[in-house]
């Protein structure tokens, strides 16, 4: 019984641990387009180390510039080499911090506000070491010892008496 509940609780572990990456897809239905207030999208998302943003739009109408902070305020486009412009870019969160994203294209960040700024929390508890009560080999093992081997001669000096 207690073996089993402690392989629940370790698929259990490893559940959460797999779904713990999210996708967020930004600006969801309304995908990245101009017009559309990104910073009231993102508020109250909570964007952790390994999840991963997508952004959605017709090819060649936007695409997606990863920039600084200064870029970001002032709307200032890297080189075209830089920008990703499948209409399905996907952008894993590879590490903590602020992150910034513009489309470079025409005035859509600087009057379309097609831009996203977003914080990246650390990722907590990741493959936290189990600590159970007891060491794993009692798990693997929850059938009572054999019997001690004088138990057989014990009982046959018991049917020799009878
Ligand atoms: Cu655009």
């Amino acid at each position: 019984m207690a073996a089993t509940t402690h392989i629940i609780i370790i698929a259990i572990l490893a559940l959460s641990i797999s779904v713990s990456a999210k996708e967020f897809i930004v600006g969801d239905d309304a995908g990245w387009t101009v017009n559309f207030d990104y910073q009231d999208w993102a508020n109250g998302k909570e964007f952790v180390v390994g999840d991963k943003l997508v952004f959605k739009y017709p090819v060649g109408n936007h695409n997606v510039f990863k920039v600084n902070g200064t870029a970001f305020k002032a709307c200032m486009k890297p080189p075209p080499s830089e920008a990703m412009t499948t209409g399905n870019d996907v952008i894993t969160l590879a590490t903590p911090g602020k992150k910034w994203y513009i489309c470079g294209v025409g005035m859509h960040c600087a009057y379309g506000e097609q831009k996203l700024a977003i914080t990246v929390q650390p990722q907590q508890n990741l493959a936290p070491a189990p600590s159970f009560p007891f060491p794993i080999g009692a798990i693997s093992s929850p059938v009572p010892a054999p019997m001690p081997a004088v138990w057989y001669p014990a009982r046959k000096i018991a049917a020799i008496r009878n």
